[in-house]
């Protein structure tokens, strides 16, 4: 199988002094040789110079692939259009379904979702592919589709909503998305935000795939907030996995991320704006 570089453009802090900027967000350039494939978009469109500065050029993007339809990986979206032009963009069908969130820093309801109209984007170059199911994007990269929820201790943050008929209810967040890619020596697991959970998305990946190695797993792991049961057993799930690499970042939080740096010395692996990692 190939090789694939990932390059972090946008993530809550700077790794490297090359006039980055930070953003509450994520995004992910994945390079392939043959193709580039940008994982989310960030919050606030800093993708475009963070992409410049690191000397990366995204009108080279062949396809954007968004892991849910939260403001923090969609909000950059507009603004790459209007520098790349026309792209397909793959993402869940409900990415445009009702995101709310309430109670951050005391706040009230506050809407998290895509900041667009599906038509503004469409009339700025989104060519929109709609999946729920898994789909082999090249070979061995797999876009997840639903993850099955197993899992008792993973639970959705509370603080997530979503309103059906005028009501407030617990947002499930069904259009959350990871990628999956297989390596000779084993998965490498890219999240969005993990709001199905980690461990729900590592094992959708196991099945999925065939492949029961897990050489990897990046991204956004949403541990931060979580509850203190959740966050130990995923921690003995990572610990279990014999992980080659751990490069959690974005809603990880700096103190979950402070504790697995010190849990896997070894594997751990800052995944901050202008990092780099190669698999
Ligand atoms: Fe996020
Ligand atoms: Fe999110």
């Amino acid at each position: 199988m190939g090789h694939m570089k990932v390059t972090v453009l946008v993530e809550n802090t700077v790794g490297v002094p090359l006039g980055l900027l930070s953003e509450w967000g994520l995004s992910m350039l994945l390079d392939f040789g043959d193709e580039r494939i940008l994982f989310d978009t960030g919050e606030q469109g800093s993708v475009i110079p963070n992409a410049q500065a690191l000397g990366l050029d995204l009108k080279q993007v062949d396809r954007v692939v968004l892991s849910h339809g939260h403001y923090d990986h969609t909000g950059g979206l507009l603004k790459l259009l209007q520098h790349r032009g026309k792209v397909p963009v793959y993402a869940h069908p409900d990415l445009f379904a009702s995101h709310y969130g309430r109670g951050f820093n005391g706040q009230g309801e506050q809407y998290l979702g895509v900041p667009f109209r599906l038509e503004r984007l469409e009339s700025a170059g989104a060519q929109f592919h709609w999946h729920s199911d898994p789909v082999e994007l090249r070979p061995g990269l797999w876009l997840s589709g639903e993850i099955p929820r197993h899992t008792a201790y993973e639970r959705i943050d509370d603080r997530l909503i979503a309103f059906r008929d005028g009501e407030a209810a617990q947002d499930n967040i069904i259009d959350d998305f990871s990628l999956f890619y297989v390596t000779d020596t084993g998965l490498v697991v890219v999240l969005g935000c993990a709001h199905s959970g980690l461990v729900n998305i590592v094992e959708h990946a196991k099945r999925l795939t065939g492949e029961k190695r897990v050489r990897a797993v990046i991204g956004g792991t949403h541990l931060g907030p979580a509850n203190p049961e959740q966050q130990e057993k995923t921690i003995d799930y990572l610990r279990a996995l014999d992980l080659a690499c751990l490069a959690p970042n974005h809603c990880t939080g700096l103190g979950m991320l402070t504790r697995l740096a010190a849990e896997f010395p070894r594997q751990f692996t800052w995944a901050t704006a202008g990092n780099v990692l190669e698999f």
